[in-house]
């Protein structure tokens, strides 16, 4: 997890510049040539997120579905499967985002993607309104409208989608999703690979397990064991 404050001159963050030991320094692919892992759903959004700040490309998708070689997704070519990275590197791709919904496939090629000695890039939309006092770890996908509050720690390959609400001093571990329009109360803590479905709410201070689930529109009001599934209001395991 990079450890560097989310800044940017300001509380908007299009992932443009983070300090770090006091050294302003480019961060999340300004000037690079990215490829993006995953054409499906998740890959169209960070491909937008991706067209809306400036000075990035995206050269390619790769996907593990051999089918969609050759084929184009929101304008953009798959370039094969992620076998095909050495070969990019070669050429001089030197970033990636893995945009896989799936949380531990997310998770193991982002493995791969450092293996093969490439950077894992963030994508964070201009519209998102993310802390200064935030930190993010790498592959950290905010989308539009989504909000970061202040001393809110993201994980390695954690989503934070469309519209949703981390508040205050909470953390978001390694690879969870945040789903669209979900909240998450001051310091709840959502552990790695959790699931936190559209629009859940998780009130304030509550721990939401490793590798859970909490359905769409659930209303959390007690912690929740990992691995658990919880649905409802206020939110029952299953
Ligand atoms: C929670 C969830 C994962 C459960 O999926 P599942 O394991 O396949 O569960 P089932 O569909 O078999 O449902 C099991 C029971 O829970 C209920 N249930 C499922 N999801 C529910 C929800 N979101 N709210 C209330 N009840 C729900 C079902 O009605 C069923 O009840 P029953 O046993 O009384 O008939 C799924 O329904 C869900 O909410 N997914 C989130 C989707 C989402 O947020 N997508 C956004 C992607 S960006």
């Amino acid at each position: 997890m990079e450890r560097c404050s989310a800044r940017n001159n300001g509380a908007v963050m299009g992932g443009e510049r983070a300090r770090c030991s006091g050294l302003w320094y480019a961060v999340d692919g300004v000037g690079m040539d990215v490829v993006i892992i995953g054409a499906g759903g998740h890959g169209m959004v960070v491909l937008d997120i991706i067209g809306q700040l400036p000075r990035r490309r995206v050269v390619g998708f790769l996907d593990a579905d051999e089918g969609l070689a050759g084929r184009r997704v929101g304008g953009v070519k798959v370039l094969g499967t992620i076998n095909q990275l050495p070969k990019l590197r070669r050429r001089g791709v030197r970033g990636v985002i893995v945009a896989i919904g799936d949380n531990r496939a997310r998770l193991h090629h982002m493995k791969e993607v450092r293996s093969a000695g490439l950077k894992l890039l963030n994508a964070v939309h201009p519209r998102a309104v993310v802390s200064e006092s935030a930190t993010l770890g790498e592959n950290v996908v905010i989308a539009a409208g989504a909000v970061v509050c202040v001393a809110a720690k993201i994980g390695d390959g954690a989503i934070i989608n469309t519209s949703a609400v981390v508040d205050h001093e909470c953390t978001v571990g390694a690879g969870a999703h945040i789903c669209p329009a979900a909240a998450l109360a001051g310091r709840v803590v959502v552990g790695e690979g959790a699931f936190v479905g559209l629009g859940a709410r998780v009130i304030q201070c509550l721990r939401v397990g490793a590798w859970s689930t909490v359905g769409a529109g659930a209303v959390v009001i007690a912690d929740l064991d990992e691995g658990a599934k919880a649905v409802g209001v206020p939110a029952r395991v299953i």
